[in-house]
């Protein structure tokens, strides 16, 4: 079977580097491109970020496209607080020297969807700025997408940025309600799911055994960027939340949950960029979305080692 096509839509952030460390370690998969949105910090940090990582993963031939710098209504608020005054603090970095594309990502998703002879999957771990911009300037690509499997949301545990918005759904609300009103295959990985598997002492030490600069950088990255969430949450470990989107194409049976109708909060100050999920089906209406809430941690932290330590130099 030949490999599977995705894009990352991102903006990294410490968990978005291991989602595209865990994508560039799989054979399986054939990372097309990058595009990049504004979110845990602004673009120019979320652009540069990406090209270091993946120089980090040795592979500076990957395309990495520059893409929305703002959300499509509200102001943009960025998470420095969590991720760092450069987004992606922990180790010292050197300067990424690989390019950037010099189209748009939204054009080139459109683009690249268009033309594709098989459907690509997407996997945004950010705001969805640019998905949904593309979907609005050419609906014609939503066929041509197999499915969109997003890091975003919670409903069981409520948000993380507000008592009930999840991050990346409330930078952008608007772009995720574009894209879960959008009728695409859509499958939700939420703060419910990525909140049941934290990083522990021991597999950040063997995280930090991956020989050379890999290893270190990545036991630095994360262990700066855990110390927030365990200083909210007081628990032994932070989650680690976007690759877990790549482990789900990887390795599927890790994870369950079930098929609802999801809709994007836009109206209320309050509530603003809540997903509020009909899990139990009360307004009758058809699924748009499988709401993931259960994940089997220990083989989700072994796919990453496995995976990430392959990169190594
Ligand atoms: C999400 O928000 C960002 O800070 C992380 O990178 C992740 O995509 C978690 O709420
Ligand atoms: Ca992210």
């Amino acid at each position: 079977m030949g490999k599977r096509p995705i894009i990352i839509d991102t903006d990294p952030g410490q968990d978005d580097a291991m989602a595209i460390l865990l994508a560039l370690g799989s054979p399986e998969l054939d990372v097309l491109g990058i595009t990049c949105v504004a979110g845990n910090t602004r673009l120019p940090a979320v652009i540069r970020n990406a090209r270091i990582i993946c120089e980090l993963a040795n592979r500076p031939e990957v395309r990495i496209f520059a893409g929305c710098d703002r959300p499509m209504v509200r102001d943009l608020q960025t998470a420095e607080h969590v991720h760092g005054p450069t987004g992606l603090d922990g180790p010292q970095w050197d300067e990424p020297t690989m390019p950037v594309e010099e189209q748009h990502a939204v054009d080139w998703l459109v683009d690249t969807l268009l033309a594709a002879e098989e459907p690509i999957t997407l996997c945004p771990i950010g705001p969805l700025t640019n998905i949904a911009m593309a979907m609005i300037r050419e609906p014609l690509i939503i066929p041509k997408i197999k499915e969109v499997v997003s890091m975003g949301g919670g409903y069981f545990v409520g948000g993380n940025v507000t008592p009930a918005a999840e991050f990346n759904i409330y930078v952008d609300p608007h772009a995720a309600d574009v894209v879960y009103r959008s009728g695409v295959p859509l499958v939700a990985m939420p703060l419910d799911v990525t909140h049941k598997a934290l990083m522990t002492r021991e597999w950040l030490a063997d995280m930090g055994q991956i020989p050379g600069k890999l290893g270190h950088h990545i036991a630095a990255m994360l262990n700066y960027y855990q110390k927030f969430d365990i200083d909210r949450y007081d628990e032994y470990g932070g989650p680690v939340h976007d690759p877990a989107t790549v482990a789900y194409l990887l390795r599927p049976e890790l994870f369950s949950g079930k098929d609802c109708f999801v809709q994007i909060e836009t109206q209320s100050e309050v509530t603003m960029g809540m997903t509020v999920v009909d899990y139990w089906g009360a307004r009758g209406q058809d699924a748009n979305c499988t709401w993931i809430h259960e994940v089997d941690a220990d083989g989700f932290f072994a796919l990453m080692l496995e995976r990430i330590s392959s990169l190594a130099a």
